[in-house]
């Protein structure tokens, strides 16, 4: 491979969710990325195991993305998004609506999935404000969960290292326990039994008055702690319990969004549709940083409708929301979604991805395995501290040719959609050999 970049110093650049000493003495730079392979700095080729961080469904260097990204920078780089617009953020909206699920018609648009968790924590304020229940000042989210790393998200985070540090953060938050109850540590689909952890949020709603909970939020599958599937019947339970008291149901979909489980959103594969749904990574097909927040007709007209027809009715946005450039990337990348049937090699591809994960549950370093549709969990038997196994896992990996997120001991597969067959037997036997 020529043109093989490294930088003339590593040390300026504080790096995120990484061990900044550790890896500027051994680091791995990506140099280069097409369809479903990266390359490191000295040259070797890496499978992405991982669609990056779950962001890069249709496969690297897409020049339908590029070409569109490129020429609308050229013919309009930025318009401001306050009493001003363009047309690329309203036919993007367009698309995303035509896909959300029923009534979820209106788009908010932000910059990342952290963005998009404050936003609906404001939209959640300001339509119970708008209501004249502005007394519903509790929110509800769940053990293991992850919503980013903005306040709002680190408040509503059931992760200790994503909390331990950052005290202060938004009070009036209750967690639900989470649903990985430890009985059946290789789960291949929804558990059969916990649906009665959802009533987790009845109990709140008896401690604490149904009418003072504003929002439950949960990852149908949360993701970053290693694909936690919701038992059967859990998340209509959460509905219903929403609706019998008036508490809206956000569902975080920034991983599940955009077909990773072989439907649009993880609302369509289990049939539960939220009132509020965040959005971001596969948005834009890993090419732009852009997070979005659908929402119900009926929070939007309750929010807009309670202003003078002349205000503002929510005072929200950023100077990047809905930036002609990621907009330019969202709708090429949606193109190819539909063009391509993604969503539906994603369903295809699931079944043998799983078969595949499901033959290491033999590994004896391997204490733990859960999956659904494109998306896996691996559990490591830890060694030493924890996350270390793991951490040192991940590097091995890279060196042998996959790239695999790992959040501690666990890794999270997550193939691209265009990965074939053949691909995925690469990652499993990569996986096999550095196990063994
Ligand atoms: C479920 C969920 N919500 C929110 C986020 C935060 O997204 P971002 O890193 O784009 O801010 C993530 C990131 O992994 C996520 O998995």
């Amino acid at each position: 491979m020529d043109d093989l970049s490294f930088p003339n110093s590593l040390e300026e650049h504080w790096m995120p969710f990484t061990a900044n000493r550790e890896f500027k003495k051994d680091p791995r730079l990506v140099v280069k990325s097409s369809g479903v392979h990266l390359w490191d700095h000295r040259g070797g080729q890496i499978l992405d195991g991982s669609s990056g961080l779950f962001c890069v469904p249709a496969g690297h260097g897409r020049t339908e993305i590029a070409d569109a990204v490129h020429a609308q920078l050229l013919s309009n780089d930025y318009a401001a998004p306050f009493q001003v617009s363009h047309p690329g953020s309203f036919e993007l909206a367009r698309k995303i609506a035509a896909i959300t699920p029923e009534d979820i018609n209106h788009v908010f648009f932000t910059n990342s999935g952290s963005e998009s968790i404050d936003t609906a924590l404001k939209i959640v304020m300001a339509y119970h404000r708008a209501r004249g229940e502005g007394q519903r000042t509790r929110f509800v989210s769940r053990d293991r969960a992850y919503h980013g790393v903005n306040m709002g998200g680190v408040s509503l985070a059931g992760m200790v290292k994503n909390r331990e540090t950052f005290t202060s953060v938004m009070p009036n938050v209750v967690c639900l326990r989470h649903t990985m109850s430890g009985d059946e540590p290789y789960l291949r689909g929804q558990p059969e039994k916990g649906v009665e952890l959802a009533d987790d949020l009845e109990r709140f709603a008896q401690t604490y008055g149904g009418s003072t909970i504003a929002a439950c939020f949960v990852e149908p599958i949360a993701g970053s702690t290693g694909c936690l599937v919701p038992p059967k019947g859990y998340l209509e339970r959460l509905r219903e319990i929403c609706d019998a008291h008036g508490i809206l149901l956000v569902f975080d979909e920034v991983i599940t969004g955009f077909g990773r489980l072989g439907t649009p959103f993880a609302a369509d594969a289990f049939g539960v549709v939220p009132d509020i749904m965040t959005m971001a990574k596969a948005l834009t097909n890993g090419c732009q940083p852009m997070g979005a927040v659908g929402v119900k007709d009926m929070v939007y007209e309750t929010v807009t409708e309670a202003s003078p027809q002349s205000a503002i009715e929510f005072f929200h946005g950023y100077t990047y929301s809905g930036h002609p450039a990621a907009c330019a990337a969202g709708i090429a990348t949606q193109d190819i979604y539909k063009n391509e049937g993604l969503f539906d090699k994603a369903a295809k591809l699931s079944e043998y991805f799983l078969d595949k994960m499901f033959e290491l549950e033999s590994l004896d370093k391997i204490v733990g395995i859960r999956g659904y549709g494109l998306m896996a969990g691996i559990d490591l038997k830890p060694e030493g501290a924890p996350g270390a196994f793991g951490t040192a896992l991940q590097k091995e990996l890279f060196w042998n040719g996959l790239h695999v997120k790992f959040t501690g001991d666990t890794g999270i597969l997550a193939p691209q959609f265009i990965a074939t067959r053949e691909n995925v037997d690469s990652m499993v036997d990569i996986l096999r050999e550095s196990l063994t």
